[in-house]
């Protein structure tokens, strides 16, 4: 294990960061937190408001200067993270410092599936979402698979399944 004792989640919006998040933390004990409640919290507005009002890149700012802001304080918390997040590369540094990088994957299918009827994401507010899914995942594929410590699929697994993969995954790392 790395010497910083956190769980970091990666991955594109409706893998079920969140959801894993929570029950991890609870199974393990751990604090959970998620950067895009945080941000609304910090900005007193929705996620779709900040994109709306000041843009995509604004928000990519808010991230880094929050996982700055956590980077030294942060102990024992699965933190689930925006699934832009790890575009940035120094987003990347950052989040490996801070702990253990989970990416969960999903297939677009699932993806689709599981985000189709959610109008909070700015990014798949849009009339095509099975061309921009693909997009979005054909560049951000590798730039998770590249930040990752760990990466473990979700597709047709009960969120038990993948908590309980996950757990199996940390402890056989040296
Ligand atoms: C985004 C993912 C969202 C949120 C914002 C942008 C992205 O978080 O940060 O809408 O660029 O993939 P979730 O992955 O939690 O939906």
């Amino acid at each position: 294990m790395k010497r910083v004792d956190n769980i970091i989640l990666i991955g594109f919006m409706g893998s079920g960061k969140s959801s894993v998040g929570k029950l991890l933390a609870n199974k393990v004990n751990y604090d959970f937190m998620d950067t895009d409640e945080l941000i609304e919290v910090k900005q007193g507005t929705t996620i779709s408001e900040i994109f709306s009002t000041n843009g995509e890149e604004y928000f990519r700012d808010l991230e880094t200067d929050l996982l700055l802001s956590l980077k030294d304080k942060m102990r024992k918390t699965v933190l689930s993270t925006g699934g832009g997040m790890p575009i940035r590369d120094k987003n990347i540094k950052l989040l490996r410092k801070m702990g253990q990088v989970i990416y969960l994957s999903a297939s677009k299918n699932t993806i689709i599936e599981r985000v189709s009827k959610d109008t909070s994401r700015p990014l798949l507010n849009v009339n095509n979402i099975g061309e921009t899914v693909d997009r979005l995942l054909g560049l951000r594929i590798p730039i998770y698979e590249k930040a990752a410590d760990i990466i473990i699929n979700t597709d047709k697994f009960s969120l038990e399944d993948i908590v309980a993969k996950i757990l199996q995954a940390l402890n056989h790392i040296p």
